[in-house]
């Protein structure tokens, strides 16, 4: 059975004692522990990132980071390198978040670099694409995943990964409650795996949505043909939300 990702996406949003709060009660949970085909993937802050990885050890949940350079080494201030990320503990990160794309103008071709550093450093990407509102009205958007996802194509070729996570995410829809129906997420994901089958992109690759995914509407986004898991933002701050959307 292929297993369904939850994917916690804390942003600045999560204080130490708050994640290593959450974690403990993850840990003391016992249907959270028994979930079957379940992995969840928690993305705290870069600092939190080390006192966590020792919370975690030997523990069944994974470490991912928010971002990661473009870069392997060298003169650039304030950014992480992907082999520093595998130092702390990391197996997964986060690359293209549109808060990224559009705060800090990450390009689809920057994305793709870090996608390089993150395969070479051996970290599953958890790669996220979406479109703006502006596009979703103009009913563009499945030409801009198509854009998004074309550099990750090819540097791909060059530098395949084994295993790889891509998060379809409406920048609408982060944050705001709105969500695109079943009937819409239906047609995307199935443009979404087409994508994947015929660009051979990864050994195994699973499809997330993120974007206001709650305890409510989980469940029937869940149902959804070709979801393999969610990224989720505020609901993933509150350990009961979060189990509740897990269960
Ligand atoms: P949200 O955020 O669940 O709060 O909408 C999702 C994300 O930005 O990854």
């Amino acid at each position: 059975m292929k297993p369904f990702f939850y994917v916690a996406n804390w942003k600045m949003a999560m204080n130490l004692h708050g994640a290593k709060t959450f974690i403990e009660h993850i840990q003391q949970d016992s249907a959270l522990k028994k979930a079957f085909a379940t992995t969840i993937v928690l993305c705290p802050s870069f600092p939190h990132l080390y006192p966590i990885q020792k919370q975690l050890l030997n523990k069944p949940f994974a470490l991912g980071a928010q971002a990661c350079s473009a870069f392997d080494n060298g003169p650039y201030t304030g950014q992480v390198s992907a082999s520093t990320l595998a130092e702390c503990g990391c197996t997964y990160c986060l690359i293209g978040h549109s808060e990224r794309r559009i705060l800090l103008k990450e390009t689809s071709e920057d994305v793709a670099a870090q996608y390089r550093q993150l395969v070479i450093n051996h970290l599953t990407p958890i790669i996220c694409i979406g479109e703006t509102a502006e596009h979703w009205v103009a009913q563009k958007t499945l030409a801009v995943l198509e854009q998004q996802l074309t550099p990750i194509v090819h540097a791909s070729k060059d530098n395949p990964t084994e295993c790889l996570l891509i998060a379809y995410e409406p920048v609408w829809a982060i944050g705001s409650g709105r969500t695109p129906t079943p009937q819409e997420l239906t047609v995307i994901f199935s443009w979404l795996k087409d994508f994947i089958v015929t660009h051979q992109i990864a050994g195994r690759i699973f499809l997330l949505y993120g974007g206001s995914v709650d305890e409510i509407n989980a469940s029937k986004i869940k149902e959804i043909d070709n979801i393999s898991g969610f990224l989720i933002g505020s609901a993933s701050l509150d350990f009961q939300k979060f189990k509740n959307i897990v269960l």
